[in-house]
């Protein structure tokens, strides 16, 4: 029975929690080989550990060599890269610009927009020989607005949506698709640690009030809801869909 990604390689990255791990759990179970790329070297070895023939691969997405290595591996492990995951980002810090340093700016931009432009330099240098790909890039809600205070943020997931539009345009004459997703308030570690930096005193309080805000359900949005997009837009049910950016936020920006 075809489970719909059978014999499929796929490279994750920030692969160890999050969006990552439900994508990467999902692809495996649908029959693709995983390469699984985070920074977190433990928790990577134990996430992989349960995503049925995974291979984990640390790596800084902010590094030329360490990207131009987590696709060399997964070339010399199993010859192709059929899927890409280009999803590994960080939120940084929160505040008014006037009080952020350079070096506050440069990390969220290195891991945000650097990363995302090196994974997909060095996986459609691949691709594009095979003349055939999916690529999804994880954009945000932050993509398409500003936020006072997050404005390292805010400027990469811009960049992010400007990446994809490239690459599309770039990947289709090789059969290559590549979409974005923006998701909005999406319950990981990433949005509880957003919500103690805004109130360090009450990050539940936080927590509950954006949940209210959300239209639907007045709740945030699960990992894995985030994942069933991500892995439709890899798939072939996906074939006419590319350059676009794909809004997942509960009506929040409707
Ligand atoms: N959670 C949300 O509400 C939300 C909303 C919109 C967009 N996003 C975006 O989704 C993506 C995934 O976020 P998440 O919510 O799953 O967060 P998360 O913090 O749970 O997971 C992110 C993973 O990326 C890894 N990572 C961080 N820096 C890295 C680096 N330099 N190299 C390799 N791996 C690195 C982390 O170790 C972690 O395992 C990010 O790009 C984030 O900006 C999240």
């Amino acid at each position: 029975m075809s489970r719909g990604f059978d014999g499929k390689i796929a490279i994750v990255t920030g692969a160890a929690a999050g969006f990552g791990l439900a994508v990467s759990t999902k692809l495996a179970a649908a029959g693709a080989r995983v390469v699984m790329v985070d920074i977190a070297a433990d928790e990577l070895h134990r996430q992989a550990k349960e995503v049925p023939g995974a291979t984990p691969v640390v790596a800084d997405v902010s590094k030329e060599a360490d990207v131009d290595g987590y696709v060399a591996r997964a070339v010399e492990e199993h010859g192709r890269v059929d899927l890409f995951f280009n999803n590994a980002g960080i939120e940084g810090r929160m505040a008014p610009m006037t009080e952020l340093s350079v070096e506050d700016f440069d990390r969220v931009w290195a891991v945000n927009a650097r990363g995302v432009w090196l994974g997909l330099r060095a996986v459609l240098r691949v691709m594009k020989p095979q003349k055939s790909g999916a690529i999804v890039n994880t954009a945000s809600m932050a993509a398409i607005r500003g936020a006072a205070t997050f404005s390292p943020y805010i400027a990469s997931k811009h960049a992010v949506a400007g990446l994809n539009r490239c690459a599309a345009l770039e990947g289709a004459p090789y059969n290559i698709r590549v979409n974005a997703i923006a998701p909005g308030h999406i319950d990981t570690r990433m949005a509880r640690d957003l919500t103690a930096q805004i109130d360090p005193d009450d990050p539940t309080g936080v927590f509950e009030q954006t949940a209210q805000s959300v239209p639907l359900y007045n709740r945030y949005g699960t990992a894995d809801e985030v994942a069933n997009l991500a892995v439709w837009l890899l798939s072939d049910e996906a074939s006419y869909v590319s350059g676009s950016l794909y809004l997942i936020d509960g009506a929040l920006n409707a």
